[in-house]
């Protein structure tokens, strides 16, 4: 699938890479508590799926702890430094399901077609330069029958709080993120997108501001023991 037009990129890799090697050692502090029930949803819808589940924008790894121990989880973030504090936790809670992690960008994964019964990326789809090339990734090493769960910014329609987002947005991209992303986006790429559609549009707090989006995949959903992701290249 072809970006679409009005979603020239608008954030660069480097500007997110800097702004999440400054955020690494207080995001946990600033960002923990405010996300959580929006990752508690995404977890449990992942969860009905199961099996092996990718988390793209892993971060400080979060998460991964609050997964059921029968769920097989990988990780990929473009941050080393949020990557390195996701390791610690890995090691901290003993977490033998978490079968690794990657320094890896999102639009560009290194894992073969079909390798994941879920893909989970939570507050990681307004951060990256190209959105719809992104979805388009985790449709590909998305198994037939599984699941995209994200939990994601869905901007204002109209009103103050859209004027507010759109005076926001140059200074929330030096911080690393969009403020401003209509939920048009994701139902376009849908639409565009042969063999996906959207299950679900959930508002998650603080305020309603994000929301969680389940998309699946057309098909019959195979044993997880099917395939195993062999890497491509490790990161
Ligand atoms: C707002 S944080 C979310 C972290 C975590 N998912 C959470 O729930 O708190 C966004 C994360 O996405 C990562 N990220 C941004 N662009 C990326 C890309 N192109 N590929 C992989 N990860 C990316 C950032 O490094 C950061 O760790």
């Amino acid at each position: 699938m072809s970006t679409l037009s009005d979603t020239d990129t608008d954030l660069d890799k480097q500007t997110v890479t800097t702004a999440y090697a400054r955020w690494a050692p207080v995001y946990d502090l600033v960002f923990g508590a405010v996300f959580e029930r929006g990752r508690h949803a995404a977890i449990a819808a992942a969860e009905r799926i199961g099996g092996r589940i990718l988390e793209v924008g892993v971060g400080t790894g979060i998460s991964l702890p609050h997964y059921s121990k029968n769920c097989r989880l990988s990780g990929v973030d473009i941050s080393a430094p949020m990557l390195r504090k996701a390791e610690e936790r890995v090691a901290e809670f003993g977490l033998t399901n978490v079968e690794g992690l990657w320094v890896m960008d999102a639009e560009h994964l290194s894992f073969p077609d079909a390798s994941f019964d879920v893909i989970v990326a939570q507050y990681v789809i307004t951060t990256v330069p190209n959105p719809e090339a992104t979805l388009d990734e985790f449709a590909r090493v998305l198994k037939p029958g599984g699941e995209i769960v994200l939990v994601s910014r869905v901007g204002a329609e109209a009103g103050l709080r859209r004027s507010l987002e759109h005076w926001f947005a140059p200074a929330a991209r030096k911080l690393g993120w969009r403020t401003e992303f209509s939920f048009e986006r994701y139902s376009r790429w849908a639409e565009l997108t042969a063999g996906m559609h959207i299950i679900e549009r959930r508002a998650m707090p603080p305020f309603g501001h994000f929301s969680l989006i389940r998309f699946g995949k057309d098909g019959n959903a195979s044993s997880s023991e099917e395939s195993e992701p062999a890497m491509r290249a490790a990161g």
